[in-house]
């Protein structure tokens, strides 16, 4: 039985064949909309989400399967003190397949020890965020039409931002790329990423302040969203909450083939006048992330179609 727990649990051939499935799903929707009859999707969710949570939701539907779930700790028996390992033994009744969101760092890993189903991690505190990143990578591949060659910028906050980890995480594993880290100096990337990633995997990198100056030689803009969840003050949240907003006067700066891609939620880190933008793939982002999502569910749980 096989988790996604990281990125990494994924060669990338597996990754490759993910993306193949997913683009099959988009051009032939009718081909997979009974494949996961009878089969059901747990959704484990400590911490709020609308897009990893729904869109799983909607992947294992599309799939004709069903499912079942919580959104929050306070409506599950967590509110009771009950632990990750006893709430998984339970679902593992319940389900064939889950997905788990929790703010503790290594909670989904901890589930999976104790797991009969598979687990995927749906974020684990400021860790990793791995289905984030195969929407990402899906993304990236139908909009540039490959995964080397790139050089992509992260803004926004690299310290606590999940999203980034994962990506970075997968990224590492491609030809030719090369990151451009655009933080204030609080909010930079952790030690064990730049340290036992990016260098360890010799993928050259800078790390800059000033969003202006890295735009034009991006191929991929990759915004993220200052983590209020995870700082420790309030005051030290908003000092930094809006340093960087793309705007239009901005996107003059980025070339014309350049894409905008955020996890979302968006705070103000992107206005919405760049939403207009061909170049903003955001919301593209969200749809790519159902398809990659059902291709995941059909793999681990090892039916093809
Ligand atoms: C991200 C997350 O939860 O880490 N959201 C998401 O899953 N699309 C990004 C964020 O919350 O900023």
């Amino acid at each position: 039985m096989r988790h996604l727990l990281s990125p990494l649990d994924l060669s990338t051939q597996e990754l490759e064949q993910l993306m193949d499935v997913a683009d099959d799903i988009i051009a032939n929707p009718a081909k997979y909309a009974e494949s996961c009859k009878g089969k059901k999707l747990a959704t484990l969710f400590y911490e709020p989400s609308t897009r990893t949570r729904l869109s799983f939701e909607s992947a294992m539907l599309n799939l004709g399967g069903s499912i079942l779930g919580f959104s929050s700790a306070d409506s599950s028996s967590a509110a009771k003190g009950e632990s990750v390992s006893d709430t998984i033994r339970t679902v593992s009744c319940y389900a064939d397949i889950c997905a788990m969101r929790h703010p503790k760092e290594g909670s989904a890993f901890v589930a999976s020890r104790k797991s009969t189903i598979p687990v995927i991690n749906a974020g684990d505190g400021g860790h990793q965020h791995p289905t984030q990143t195969l929407t990402d990578l899906m993304t990236i591949r139908s909009l540039k039409g490959h995964l080397n060659n790139l050089t992509i910028g992260l803004c926004g906050d690299l310290k606590f931002g999940r999203t980034v980890h994962s990506l970075i995480n997968a990224l590492v594993r491609y030809d030719n790329i090369k990151f451009v880290l655009i933080s204030p100096n609080e909010l930079r990337i952790p030690d064990y990423i730049r340290e036992d990633v990016i260098k360890a995997n010799n993928v050259p990198f800078s790390e800059v302040s000033q969003l202006e100056d890295a735009l034009p030689e991006l191929d991929i803009l990759y915004m993220t969203r200052v983590q209020r969840e995870r700082f420790f003050n309030e005051e030290e949240y908003i000092r930094m909450k809006d340093c960087y907003i793309l705007n239009s006067e901005k996107m003059k700066f980025a070339k014309e083939d350049m894409f905008v891609l955020h996890p979302l939620p968006r705070v103000n880190e992107i206005s919405i006048e760049v939403d207009d933008d061909p170049r903003a793939a955001y919301f593209r982002q969200v749809q790519y992330g159902v398809y990659i999502r059902m291709a995941l569910i059909l793999k681990l749980l090892e039916i093809t179609v």
